[in-house]
């Protein structure tokens, strides 16, 4: 059985759930945060230390404003109101992509960072405004300015997944088969699932169908 250490996730769909349902796009990302609810309880479940969630990227911000200030208000209400149950949780939250928001937002999910810090059951690293190329980009250039030799290793240091093992799985929903952008590097040697549901429909249940077929997979490594 293989160990499942991290879980990446692209929750794609909210958009066309929501226009199918309730001829709104907005309706999609509220229903999309129950799945995240849901998603995280069962990540608990399974006993997984990383889970990380593509919640926002660098081209995303092409959307409509309304769009977008709805995602970004969800996201405060979210982190106002479940912060303290994630922390008893035992649940620490880490941002990667870059917090340049509302000074209200950034407050706050540095507030929501410092105060789950410490916390070890679940690590829970929520992608928001990011591009992976950049990020890569980001770490060449520090990297040279260190001068230490370049290397896979030394390359990792100055990602913004530096203590983060690489995900053992990818998890994209929505019936796409593509990477948007999201953690490039990282995902080398992932194992992928392409699920067919749109995110506000996965559930548990499909969730931990995927981690039982992951768990049987055989993974090679380059090796035979
Ligand atoms: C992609 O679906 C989804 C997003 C860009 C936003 C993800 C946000 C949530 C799941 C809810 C908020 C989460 C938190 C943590 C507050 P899409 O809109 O691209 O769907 P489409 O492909 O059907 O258009």
């Amino acid at each position: 059985m293989n160990p499942l250490n991290h879980v990446a996730i692209i929750m794609d769909g909210n958009g066309r759930w929501g226009l199918k349902k309730r001829n709104s796009r907005n309706a999609g990302h509220k229903a999309g945060l129950n799945t995240v609810e849901k998603i995280i309880k069962e990540t608990i479940k399974q006993k997984i230390r990383f889970l990380t969630l593509y919640a926002f990227s660098t081209e995303n911000w092409k959307r409509p404003k309304k769009e977008v200030n709805y995602l970004f208000n969800l996201l405060e209400n979210f982190l106002i109101n479940r912060i303290d149950e994630l922390h008893k949780q035992n649940i620490k939250l880490k941002i990667i992509g870059i917090k340049s928001f509302s000074n209200k937002l950034n407050k706050l999910l540095n507030a929501s960072e410092k105060k789950t810090s410490k916390n070890t059951k679940l690590q829970i690293n929520l992608a928001l405004n990011y591009g992976s190329k950049f990020e890569i980009i980001n770490a060449f250039k520090n990297l040279l300015k260190s001068k230490v030799k370049i290397s896979e290793k030394n390359l990792n240091k100055y990602l913004q997944t530096k203590d983060i093992p690489d995900p053992d799985l990818l998890i994209r929903t929505g019936n796409t088969k593509r990477l948007s952008n999201f953690l490039l590097w990282q995902l080398a040697y992932s194992e992928i699932f392409f699920e067919k549901k749109l995110w506000p429909d996965f559930n548990e249940k499909d969730y931990s169908k995927i981690i039982n077929n992951f768990r049987s997979v055989k993974r090679n490594f380059g090796n035979i």
